[in-house]
């Protein structure tokens, strides 16, 4: 049976197993590199105004590195695990914009950020089995704060259709304008524990240029 960290810090001192085609936290398949079209569809989103970009959840830096492929004036980092933090400050050294890596849990850090962004993009890990399929619910309705006007939040959805109507009850509490986009091409492998389907539907929530 599988581990899950008794506690958000036991995160931190599982071992990480970063590979050329998956990164494994624990006894968990954190991320694979079939996800490249997804992280590919997520950074294009985030980065439709080429702007100050915050990104929760390094991983194996796919989406970081399609973040800096299609540009951004800045990009803060956070990320929980020390060991995958370490590998994002090795990787925002050699970045030609400016990049911060903030380690820790986004839950912990988030209160204390000041600065607003245009895009955030979302993509963590399920700590606890009630989390599954949903580790990103909590954040939706915070990330209105961190946006600037007409920002854009997307984020790893775990949705396939039928999209989950609780999900999408959630979204429409924070955001007026939601585009529900299909990415297809997915080709997980057949031993991958989180996703079998050859596409997920992401969301991409926009504030509105009041605010809401
Ligand atoms: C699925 S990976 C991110 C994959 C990344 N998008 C990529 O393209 O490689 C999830 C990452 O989120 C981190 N993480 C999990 N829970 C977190 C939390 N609450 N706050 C910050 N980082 C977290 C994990 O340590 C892991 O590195």
């Amino acid at each position: 049976m599988k581990k899950y960290p008794s506690h958000n810090d036991e995160w931190n001192q599982f071992k990480v197993d970063l590979r050329e085609d998956e990164l494994i936290i624990g006894d968990w398949q954190v991320m694979q590199a079939w996800e490249l079209p997804l992280m590919k569809a997520l950074a294009k989103e985030v980065t439709w105004n080429h702007g100050d970009i915050l990104e929760i959840g390094f991983g194996m830096g796919i989406s970081s590195g399609q973040i800096m492929e299609y540009g951004c004036k800045s990009h803060t980092i956070i990320e929980a695990h020390p060991v995958v933090a370490q590998q994002a400050r090795e990787w925002a050294k050699k970045q030609k914009v400016p990049v911060i890596v903030l380690e820790g849990f986004w839950q912990n850090l988030i209160p204390a950020l000041t600065d607003k962004f245009d895009g955030i993009l979302f993509d963590t890990y399920p700590l606890k089995p009630e989390e599954r399929g949903m580790n990103h619910f909590s954040f939706i309705p915070l990330s209105v704060n961190l946006l600037k006007k007409g920002g854009v939040l997307t984020y790893y959805s775990d949705e396939k259709l039928p999209f989950r109507h609780e999900h999408l009850d959630l979204i429409f509490t924070s955001f007026k304008e939601v585009k529900l986009q299909y990415v297809g091409g997915l080709t997980p492998p057949e031993d991958c524990e989180y996703w079998q389907e050859n596409y997920m539907i992401i969301p991409v929530c926009k504030l509105d240029a009041e605010g809401i």
